[in-house]
C-alpha cells in the first residue's frame, strides 16, 4: 500500500491525501494519468512516459502542472519515500477544480497527485509463467483511447466480466471483429510464420510505452513485425499472444474465450521478449 501521496505540492500521510470535491477529475473524468514501471529501484522509460503524459495534457489543453525535472523529482521522490523497489508510479493531472460547469473554467491549477505502490515481483513471475486467459468484449469507447484519460468505466466493466469467465485481462473488438487493445494493455499474436501482429497506432488505442519499447526490442532482435489489427479468430490460431503494459511488460495469453492458444501454454518468443524487455527499456536509477 502507498503510505505518502503527493498531492499539490505536498507529501501527505495516505490517509490524509484528498482533492476538492469540485475537481474536475472527480466531475468529469477531466484528467489524465501515467502508470510507469519501478523495477530493481528504477524507472523505467520516464521519457516516454513524460512526452506521453505532454500529449494529453496538450490535446485536451490542461496546462501542464510543472516542467519535467520537477515531474521527475516527484516520481523519484514518491518511489523514495514509499521505499519502492519493484512496483508502480501512478501520477495523475486533472484540469483543477471549478464550480461544476460543462465549459472549461478560465484559470484554473491543475491538480497533481503522484502515488508509488509495490508489487511482488515473485507473483508477477508467477502469473507470467502460467500465462493468463483473456475474455474479448465489444469495444464501447469513445474515439479518443489515445489520449490517457481517467475516463476507465469500459475498462473496469469488461475486466470484471473477463473475471466473471475466469480470465484476467479483457480484449476489446470493434464493430469490424478486429481487436482493439486490452482493458489496460496493448495485445499482441505471433503468427504461425513468425510474424508478430499488432494493431497500429489510431485513435482506437492507447500508444503503449511499453509497445513502444517492445517494437524497439523487436527490431533489434530481427522479429519479423506487422502493424496491422488482427481477429479472434485468428488471435486464438496464433502461435503465441501476449498483452504489454507498463505494470505486467509482456505477459504471455494462453487462452482466448475459453480457447487454447497453440498448446495453451506461455510461447518461447513472448519469454524471450520478456526476459530480454529491461534490456532496450531506459533505466532511470532513483
Ligand atoms: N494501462 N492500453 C490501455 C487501454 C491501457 O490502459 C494501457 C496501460 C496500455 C499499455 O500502455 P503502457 O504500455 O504505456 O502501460 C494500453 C495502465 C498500466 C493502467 O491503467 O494501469
Amino acid at each position: 500500500m502507498a503510505r505518502i501521496v503527493y498531492v499539490n505540492g505536498r507529501y501527505l500521510p495516505y490517509a490524509e491525501a484528498g482533492v476538492h470535491v469540485e475537481d474536475r477529475g472527480f466531475q468529469f473524468a477531466d484528467s489524465v494519468y501515467e502508470v510507469c514501471e519501478v523495477k530493481s529501484g528504477a524507472l523505467i522509460d520516464t521519457t516516454r512516459h513524460l512526452a506521453r503524459l505532454d500529449r494529453s495534457l496538450a490535446e485536451l489543453k490542461i496546462a501542464k502542472p510543472m516542467s519535467d525535472a520537477a515531474l521527475r523529482h516527484v516520481l523519484a521522490q514518491i518511489v523514495r519515500r514509499n521505499r519502492v523497489r519493484d512496483g508502480l508510479v501512478y501520477l495523475q493531472v486533472t484540469r483543477g477544480k471549478a464550480a461544476r460547469d460543462f465549459l472549461f473554467p478560465g484559470e484554473t491549477d491543475p491538480t497533481l497527485v503522484a502515488l508509488a505502490r509495490p508489487i511482488d515481483p515473485y507473483k508477477v513471475a508467477a502469473k507470467a509463467k502460467s500465462g493468463i486467459a483473456v475474455k474479448t468484449v465489444p469495444d464501447p469507447r469513445w474515439g479518443r483511447c489515445d489520449l490517457k484519460t481517467v475516463m476507465l468505466l469500459p475498462a473496469a466493466l469488461a475486466k470484471e466480466t473477463a473475471r466473471e469467465a475466469g480470465a484476467q485481462e479483457a480484449w476489446f473488438v470493434d464493430e469490424k471483429g478486429f481487436v482493439t487493445e486490452g482493458a489496460s494493455s496493448n495485445a499482441w499474436i505471433v503468427r504461425p510464420d513468425g510474424f508478430v501482429l499488432t494493431r497500429p497506432l489510431d485513435n482506437r488505442i492507447l500508444g503503449g510505452v511499453t509497445r513502444a519499447t517492445l517494437l524497439d526490442l523487436l527490431k533489434a532482435q530481427g522479429v519479423p513485425v506487422e502493424q496491422r489489427p488482427f481477429t479472434v479468430p485468428e488471435a486464438q490460431a496464433a502461435r503465441e499472444a501476449f498483452v504489454t503494459s507498463a505494470s505486467a511488460t509482456v505477459m504471455p495469453v494462453v487462452s482466448i474465450d475459453g480457447h487454447k492458444v497453440a498448446e495453451g501454454r506461455p510461447g518461447d518468443l513472448t519469454k524471450r521478449l520478456r526476459e530480454k524487455f529491461h534490456d532496450l527499456a531506459e533505466i532511470t536509477p532513483v
